[in-house]
């Protein structure tokens, strides 16, 4: 399959992290029997991807803005593309060797999402969106699932932690949802969660509080998959609010208006 250079040069920088952090998934599956545990290890692992995806993505487009998890911005002098990188989303998958962790790769122009490549080095799934151009897994495209009903459903969401979140409004969530669904899950690396809506695996998946690096990929794979993705208050943009719904046009209504009441 062809795709663009812009999307050959995102899918080159996605593997080559992708290579380093499949070698460090193996060290850690080692750590994980030591007292001291992979914690440092790991937020090693995620900086050296991150480093990587820096170097390779502003040696093939100079002058980018990029936005990562690690390193915070740093400005280019083109001032209309900005990169936005989660070098390692699903850490806490990747420190217990759980496979379900990604590098999230996307591209914006002037405030919109044109590009974005999710790449899940344990399980070789590429997801690819390009403005205009369509999502491809593998270079099958994409198309989110056509389920109408609710109750057919299988829907995927983020749970706070310790420390994060607002935990009673998520238990209010999930007691709204999980009646009315035919399966809820929560899988733990964001990007990937909006991929798998992309590719029809999952009918549907909102999460609260999330960063632009979780999600700037999955919006563009989300929407040229044909499906819906916003905020779940006020129907806006997610990138800014870091709340996000998506499914098929009718399942992100319905999963809409069961939570958007839930938040007082
Ligand atoms: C996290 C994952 C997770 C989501 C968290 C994110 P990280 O990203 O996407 O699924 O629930 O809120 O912070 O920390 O693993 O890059
Ligand atoms: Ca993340
Ligand atoms: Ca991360």
């Amino acid at each position: 399959m062809l795709h663009s250079a812009l999307i050959n040069v995102m899918v080159k920088a996605a593997r080559r992290a992708g290579r380093s952090l499949s070698r460090d998934l193996g060290e850690v599956e080692n750590l994980q029997v030591s007292l001291k545990g992979p914690a440092n290890f790991v937020s090693a692992a995620d900086k050296r991807a991150e480093e990587m995806l820096y170097s390779d993505l502003s040696k093939a487009r100079p002058g980018y803005g990029f936005i990562g998890e690690e390193g915070g911005t740093r400005e280019g002098a083109d001032k209309t593309h900005t990169w936005i990188v989660d070098p390692l989303d699903g850490t806490t998958n990747f420190l217990h060797g759980i496979p379900q962790f990604a590098i999230s790769i996307g591209l914006q122009r002037e405030g919109t999402m044109i590009a974005g490549v999710i790449y899940n080095p344990a399980t070789d799934d590429l997801f690819i969106a390009e403005r205009g151009k369509g999502a491809f897994l593998n270079d099958t495209r994409l198309r989110v699932a056509a389920r109408k009903q609710l109750h057919d459903c299988v829907i995927a969401c983020g749970l706070p932690h310790i420390g994060r979140g607002d935990l009673p409004l998520s238990r209010d969530e999930m007691t709204a949802l999980q009646p009315r669904v035919a399966g809820l899950r929560r899988f733990g690396a964001a990007s990937l969660d909006l991929a798998y809506v992309a590719a029809g695996r999952l009918d549907g998946y909102w999460e609260r509080n999330l960063k632009p690096w979780d999600i700037a990929a999955g919006i563009i794979m989300i929407r040229e998959a044909g499906g819906i993705v916003s905020d779940i208050q006020t129907s806006g943009d997610p990138l800014i609010t870091g709340d996000v719904v998506c499914g098929n046009e009718t399942i992100h209504a319905e999963l809409t208006k069961i939570l958007r009441p839930l938040k007082t």
